[in-house]
């Protein structure tokens, strides 16, 4: 299926899920529970057996997501993910609130659990925003790189504060990137703002991204530095290896997201006037009370968000879903196509080898999903 031309006008939508995407954060959900569970005080049984099987139900569908062939399989899986995180957000929160009121201690930290439950409403919206056809747009970009930094300054916070002491320059280090994403992290505030309404590009938000770009490829490879050292027991500190490794992973993604809106995939405004990322709490609220469910006709009718290369999945594609030579979102109508294969994307006339290492250079960073 040759790829519909990209039109850079003012409705191109970002569209915000695909199959690597859901591999990709299906892990980190499986990963979270994790370290949630090594974090819990030993004597908390019933908890720990909860994080416990949150991490084997992610494991089984990250196993499902390898096997999905078609659009009904893909469908079903999205349903699934949506319960399973839906109840696993409803626990990180009840850690967090009996650690708030003195119920739980352990070493989980408080602001932990609430970045680990934003992650989760993340997952939720954009399982939520699949399913019912909602797309995001450049406000909702402002957004979403408003919450990606706070990601990025609270990562800086965790190494800071799972340093060894004595490791002075790294903690000194780290302690300059949680300043730094913070000072962005108001910018970014302050932009979600100043956008809204705008019928315009912004240049100055354009700047601003590349500013962001910047400074997280610096974060981006100061964890991978702290990755390597951790391998090579060359780090005083109770980093584990597999945290470093998450976080690491989280800035590459925020990368590919960066790229996508640089690359102006996005439109000033949406014509509704509304902040799409505002539903980011109502589908929480709505996965707190249990609600939240994929209509399978509605996903029917958007097969276009799902990308699946099934004849290479480790060839250097470019990024799947979001990217915008893939898809405009608005190109597949026909709604029979429960048993239809997934959509693929034509391989690239010559793929490029393999990059050795991760190297900015205006295409992404890595394919999306790709582990390492
Ligand atoms: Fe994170």
């Amino acid at each position: 299926m040759p790829r519909p031309k990209v039109v850079n006008d003012k409705r191109q939508p970002v569209p915000p899920l695909n199959l690597e995407e859901l591999k990709f954060w299906l892990r980190i959900m499986e990963e979270h529970a994790q370290f949630i569970k090594a974090g819990l005080p030993c004597d908390s049984i019933v908890l720990i057996g909860e994080a416990d099987n949150f991490q084997q139900e992610f494991a089984a569908l990250r196993v499902r997501a390898e096997q999905v062939q078609n659009q009904r399989q893909f469908t079903e899986l999205v349903d699934a993910t949506q319960t399973v995180v839906g109840e696993f957000y409803r626990y990180k929160r009840r850690l967090l609130q009996m650690e708030l009121t003195c119920q739980l201690l352990g070493c989980n930290f408080a602001l932990f659990l609430d970045h680990v439950s934003r992650e989760a409403e993340y997952f939720l919206m954009l399982l939520s925003a699949m399913g019912s056809g909602r797309l995001l747009y450049q406000s909702a970009g402002a957004r979403e790189v408003t919450f990606w930094l706070r990601l990025m300054a609270d990562h800086s916070r965790f190494i800071v504060h799972r340093l060894d002491p004595s490791e002075r320059a790294m903690v000194e280090t780290a302690e300059g990137f949680a300043c730094e994403f913070d000072a962005l992290y108001l910018q970014g505030r302050d932009f979600v703002s100043m956008l809204r309404g705008s019928t315009n590009e912004v240049p100055a938000f354009r700047r601003f991204l590349q500013d962001v770009r910047v400074s997280t490829l610096k974060l981006r490879d100061f964890k991978r530095a702290v990755e390597s050292l951790i391998a090579e027991c060359r780090l005083v500190g109770l980093i584990p290896a597999l945290l470093a490794d998450h976080v690491r992973r989280e800035a590459d993604h925020f990368l590919l997201v960066l790229a996508i809106l640089e690359k102006g995939t996005f439109v000033p405004y949406d014509e509704d006037g509304e902040l799409e990322f505002a539903a980011l709490e109502e589908t929480a609220v709505m996965a707190a009370g249990g609600a939240v469910a994929v209509a399978a006709a509605e996903l029917a009718q958007n097969p276009a968000v799902v990308y699946y290369d099934d004849e290479d999945e480790d060839d250097d594609e470019e990024y799947g879903g979001r990217d915008d030579e893939d898809n405009d979102g608005e190109d597949e109508e026909d709604g029979e196509r429960e048993d239809a294969p997934l959509p693929t994307t034509p391989p690239p006339p010559e793929p490029p080898a393999k990059p050795a290492k991760v190297k900015w250079s205006g295409k992404w960073p890595r394919p999306l999903g790709a582990q390492k």
